[in-house]
This record gives C-alpha cells, sequence and structure tokens, in this order.
C-alpha cells in the first residue's frame, strides 16, 4: 500500500461577519466558560478598531484570531483578544500563522508593542505565546473566576 503525504496548505484571509456562525462553533470548541458569545463575535468582528483573520485550510475554516488596537496613557499597542483553532487542526501552525500575521499588521501600522491575557493553567496558549517571543508583564488575579491570568508582552520592532 502506498502513502501520500500531501502538505497542508494554509490561506489565511480577512474573518467577516458572513462567518459569524462557524467561528461561534469553533469559539464553543476552544472554550468552556470563557467563550465569548454568538452577540459579542459579531460585535468584535465589525468593531472599527479590530482585525480579524481565518485560517482556511482547503474549503474548511480551521481557526481565527482577533485582535485590536488599544489605546493608553497616549501610546497605542496591539492586543490579542482571542486566537483558536478547532481541535481538528491543531499542532500544525496554524495558530503561529495567524499571529505571525497579525503582528505584521501590527507593524505596517507602526504599532511596537503586542499584549494579550492567558489563563495561568493554559499550557498550550502559553507555549505558543512564549515560542513567539511573548513574556510574562504580570499577574491578573482572579481574571477568569477562580483562575489567574497572566498578562504577555512582545516589542514588535
Ligand atoms: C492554543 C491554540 C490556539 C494553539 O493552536 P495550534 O494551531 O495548535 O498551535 P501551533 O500548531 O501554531 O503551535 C505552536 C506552538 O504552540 C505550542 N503548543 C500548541 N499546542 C500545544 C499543546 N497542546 N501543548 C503544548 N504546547 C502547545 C507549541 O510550542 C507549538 O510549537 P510546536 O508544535 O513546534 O511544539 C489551540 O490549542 C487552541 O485553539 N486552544 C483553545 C483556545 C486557546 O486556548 N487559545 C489561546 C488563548 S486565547
Amino acid at each position: 500500500m502506498h502513502y501520500f503525504l500531501v502538505a497542508m496548505a494554509i490561506k489565511i484571509e480577512d474573518a467577516t461577519l458572513r462567518f459569524l456562525d462557524k467561528l461561534y462553533e469553533i469559539e464553543k470548541q476552544c472554550f468552556e466558560q470563557e467563550a465569548f458569545t454568538k452577540q459579542q463575535l459579531a460585535y468584535l468582528l465589525t468593531d472599527y478598531n479590530t482585525v480579524g483573520l481565518i485560517a482556511r485550510v482547503d474549503t474548511e475554516i480551521a481557526g481565527f484570531i482577533i485582535a485590536r488596537i488599544d489605546i493608553e496613557n497616549g501610546s497605542i499597542f496591539g492586543h490579542i483578544l482571542t486566537v483558536n483553532v478547532a481541535p481538528a487542526y491543531r499542532r500544525r501552525g496554524i495558530a503561529q500563522q495567524l499571529l505571525a500575521e497579525i503582528e505584521s499588521m501590527f507593524r505596517d501600522k507602526g504599532v511596537k508593542e503586542c499584549r494579550l491575557e492567558v489563563r495561568e493553567d493554559n499550557i498550550a496558549g502559553l507555549n505558543l505565546y512564549q515560542k513567539l517571543g511573548y513574556r510574562k508583564a504580570g499577574k491578573l488575579m482572579q481574571y477568569y473566576g477562580d483562575v489567574h491570568g497572566l498578562y504577555l508582552q512582545k516589542n514588535l520592532v
């Protein structure tokens, strides 16, 4: 018997409201208590300051990312709000690719720093972000109910 390995082509495209149902389905597969509601996702996809991207494998939407440009004390920074990859498509570099694309969009807009929050017990998330150069910048006490959050930061320049 012969086995053929076919390289998986990942295409990154803009996320729009058109994909809301599919994105919500993936969101629910990724988070139990902290999943965004469909209304929250709809709001994020249409908010003027957010950027949303999907990763497509063949015709299927395999994952997505939503980020925003925020301002604090007069300086702007990129803020990753959610990164989700459907279970069947994990460990193939999709999250890395979505984050790389968002960071590159931020750099093009002159954003010099990227921040995000993650559950302290989210090993996959923490490994992913640390692999990409994010560093712990603080602890967010009981940010996720009983579980603490970690606040991570990366310089984009
Ligand atoms: C975290 C998540 C987005 C990773 O997506 P992914 O496409 O599988 O990640 P990648 O294939 O790009 O992995 C990149 C790196 O992240 C780390 N990583 C990813 N999944 C991991 C896991 N289950 N356990 C340990 N490390 C993991 C590894 O360092 C990996 O590099 P490697 O495969 O060379 O070892 C995915 O597991 C997910 O959607 N989880 C639920 C939602 C979530 O927790 N999002 C992040 C917090 S907002």
